[in-house]
């Protein structure tokens, strides 16, 4: 990384909550192979994607792959606060992690629960000081939020990656997976007051793993690089059999990529409200840009993504 060309230029303290999911595991490749930007305090996993169990083991594949074992690993819910799981292993495979070999990883999990751990860890540090990354359902902040009243003014920004608006869903015809696994746990994030920036499936959708960007990637031969070429593999056969096309969105890598380059994105204020009661729209994002006060918004929506930079960042990572 050549020094000042990407923001921010301090290291953020930073805990990834996620559910690795195939998307989940590039970002969490991108943020391991990027230590001079982000202090990685924690990884927190939460049942979504695949179960509570694969997902905690699948974190800790991706950790031992990247030699990052410096990093705890604590285990989250294992359900939705009001809702059953809804898993998504069609889209991720049975295992979560497509066709990336498997195996029981050499570290173990940390002791304690993912949601003590992000309050331990937030309040430990000065106001503000520990951003985090979701990537997953949000139910590990929710729990965290209703355990420590204090944790909203304390927590730094949130880097959430769930929503649709302008793209419509893509778990239903309204919803985005992330929020629909658990809309109550992020109508709790979202009226918290704790200031977060969104990238819906308006923004994912225009960082597309084309086959051009596969290819370049698979050229580049480094441990990060060939696990996130099997992961894309998987993905772009995914994409062509169950949605059409031959480029899958990332969805969940653009959340660690806004945390290294954010001028790369564009995020306007909004009011951001969850649906929690419509059956037919279920975890639907209503998303309003009509503010009466646009400076005291808490959420900001992104809109746009400069994906040809935002690729070739991605590209220098998995480099590395
Ligand atoms: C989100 O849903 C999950 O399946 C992916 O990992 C990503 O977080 C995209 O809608
Ligand atoms: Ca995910």
């Amino acid at each position: 990384m050549i020094p000042g060309r990407y923001e921010p230029v301090t290291r953020t303290p930073l805990i990834i909550d996620c559910d690795p999911g195939v998307d989940d595991a590039i970002a969490l490749l991108l943020a391991f192979a990027s230590p001079d930007q982000l202090e990685i305090l924690a990884i927190t996993t939460v049942a979504g994607n695949v179960d509570a169990d694969l997902t905690a083991r699948n974190a800790r594949i991706i950790r031992q792959i990247a030699g990052r074992e410096d990093v705890p690993v604590f285990v989250g819910a294992r359900a939705p606060l009001v809702r059953p799981p809804i898993i998504a292993s069609h889209f991720h495979g049975e295992s979560g992690l497509g066709t990336l070999p498997v195996f029981e990883p050499g570290a173990p999990t940390a002791a304690g629960d993912a949601a003590q751990a992000i309050i331990d860890i937030v309040m430990s540090r000065p106001a503000g000081a520990v951003s985090m990354a979701v990537t997953g359902p949000m139910t590990n902040l929710a729990l965290a939020l209703r355990q420590e009243p204090a944790l909203a003014a304390h927590l730094g920004p949130v880097v959430v990656m769930g929503g649709a608006r302008s793209e419509g869903g893509n778990i239903t015809a309204s919803a985005e997976y992330n929020i629909y696994a658990d809309p109550h746990a992020a109508e709790v994030v979202f009226r918290s007051g704790v200031k977060t920036v969104v990238l819906g499936l308006d923004a994912t959708h225009q960082l597309r793993a084309t086959p051009a960007r596969v290819a370049a990637i698979a050229a580049l031969d480094t441990p990060a690089a060939r696990a996130a070429t099997q992961l894309l593999d998987f993905a772009v056969q995914i994409e062509k059999t169950l949605v059409g096309g031959d480029s899958p969105p990332q969805h969940d890598p653009s959340t660690i990529l806004y945390l290294l380059a954010p001028r790369l994105f564009t995020a306007v204020p909004v009011d951001l409200q969850v649906e929690t009661e419509s059956a037919l729209t279920m975890g639907h994002t209503a998303v309003e840009f009509r503010l009466a006060d646009p400076a005291a918004a808490t959420c900001r929506w992104v809109t746009t993504v400069d994906h040809e930079a935002v690729f070739a960042l991605m590209l220098e990572i998995l480099a590395r």
